[in-house]
């Protein structure tokens, strides 16, 4: 039997119990899932993704009763690890007084100082309830600030689900992803690449329309790719210069790499920043913020306001409780971020090395503890950003994920990301169980 078919027999025969549920699911849930990527592309090789019951630190239980190491944390989330004895005692605490009001609370006012607080270029913040929903936010705001119809947003560069910057995401970059959204030329978007000298001008040219630039300092669900610090400085100077609203996406970076905003690393801050993830410490949040100005223009009393809200559960009285919580275990967590940003930086490094030197279809980006592998149809030697999203190889990926599963591992394009609850063991681990696993998964032939 070949690799590939003795892998999914594997999988398949010890785990009845997803398998029996991931039948049920199909039928009612288009695909099986409530967002693309967690069927992590398994379907297309004839498998389904295993189902999760519980979470502790590092690890992932599933209905089969087997325990992964898990990467994916979340959707980069959970920082601390899963089910944190802090956070579940704040959250546990919370829900004994009740956990829905639709009215303010104190958690709100104390999460939004925390970030104000903490980030130079957050004067005010608005709370939602996802990520997707702050992204376009942002750009209602900045569209309404400067009187311009234009968003300009990196291709692979990723916001989320809205309407307003679904475009360029993946490629082979056609404009709009998928059916049902207007053809960007309609929708006010035009995307352009980064790290790349074509950009200024690009800018420049469209200067007279654009309200925003949005990008997120490393691209996240586009492949993990590191934007350079001097593009990310090309285009503040560019943007100030020509009254143009510069607009970050920290909803994965943001106290991913260090407590607070990456931006304050860069010392490259942007007129309206967007936040997720980690700031509400694994529940439901989104978050706008920036200069008070732009900012203002939300505040319900005015006659000519912003809509800028987010809905029936914003700012959740357990999203903001849990966000706090998180918030001030990360401040004392300095050693933990130098631990977690040094093991990915050398885990990526060493990787690579393995990939290159056995001429593998592998290869892995990203940046500090934020890891991604991508498997590609064939072995390129130093292939650039464009080569690899060009390159990706669907089935491979797929692949890719069910032998790590066959290993007790759970990721998410790849790897996902480190979390200050991995340790150098647990690394170690993954780390032999790719070198094991790479060269068989690159000679597989679907
Ligand atoms: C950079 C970035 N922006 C926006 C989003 C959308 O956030 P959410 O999934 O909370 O809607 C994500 C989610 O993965 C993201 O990584």
């Amino acid at each position: 039997m070949n690799f590939y078919k003795e892998e999914l027999t594997n999988f398949i025969n010890a785990r009845p119990r997803s398998e029996e549920l991931w039948k049920r699911s199909v039928k009612q849930i288009p695909g099986g899932v409530s967002h693309n990527i967690r069927n992590l592309g398994l379907p297309s090789i004839g498998a389904f993704p295993v189902f999760i019951k519980t979470g502790q630190d590092a690890y992932l239980i599933d209905i089969d009763n087997f325990k992964y190491i898990d990467y994916w944390q979340g959707h980069y989330s959970m920082l601390l690890g899963h089910n944190h004895p802090a956070v579940q005692q704040t959250i546990k605490e919370k829900l004994e007084e009740g956990w829905h009001f639709g009215t303010v609370t104190e958690d709100q006012v104390k999460l939004a100082e925390t970030l104000t607080n903490d980030n130079p270029s957050l004067e005010e913040v608005r709370f939602s309830s996802s990520g997707t929903e702050s992204t376009m936010y942002a750009t209602r705001l900045a569209r309404a600030y400067t009187g311009k119809s234009l968003i300009a947003k990196a291709k692979m560069g990723w916001h989320g689900y809205a309407d307003t910057l679904l475009y360029n995401v993946k490629a082979p970059f056609l404009g709009k992803e998928g059916r049902g959204i207007l053809p960007d030329d309609q929708a006010g978007i035009m995307t352009f690449e980064v790290n790349d000298k074509t950009t200024k001008d690009l800018i420049q040219e469209n200067a007279h329309d654009l309200a925003a630039v949005i990008i997120e300092p490393v691209l996240g669900g586009g492949g993990g790719f590191p934007v350079s610090l001097e593009f990310l400085k090309m285009i503040r100077e560019l943007t100030e210069k020509l009254d143009i609203l510069l607009i970050f996406d920290e909803i994965i970076t943001g106290y991913r790499f260090s407590y607070g905003l990456f931006q304050n690393q860069l010392k490259v801050l942007p007129d309206m920043t967007t936040m997720g993830k980690i700031v509400g410490g694994g529940l439901s949040i989104g978050v706008v913020g920036g200069k008070r100005e732009i900012m203002e223009q939300a505040n319900p009393e005015l006659n000519n306001r912003v809509w800028t809200g987010g809905g029936t559960f914003s700012a959740h009285p357990l999203s903001m409780a849990a966000g706090l919580k998180t918030l001030e275990i990360l401040k004392k967590s300095n050693l933990e971020y130098n631990r977690t940003n040094n093991a990915g930086t050398k885990f990526l490094t060493e990787m690579n090395k393995f990939f290159t030197n056995e001429r593998l279809n592998f290869i892995a980006t990203g940046y500090k503890s934020f890891i991604t592998i991508h498997a590609l149809s064939k072995y390129v030697e130093n292939p650039s950003p464009y080569n690899i999203v060009h390159l990706t190889d669907k089935k491979r990926e797929a692949l890719l994920q069910l032998a790590l599963l066959n290993r007790y591992i759970s990721g998410m394009h790849g790897i996902g990301a480190f979390s200050f609850v991995h340790t150098a063991q647990h690394i170690r681990q993954t780390q032999d169980t790719l070198e094991e696993i790479a060269s068989p998964i690159s000679k597989t032939i679907f």
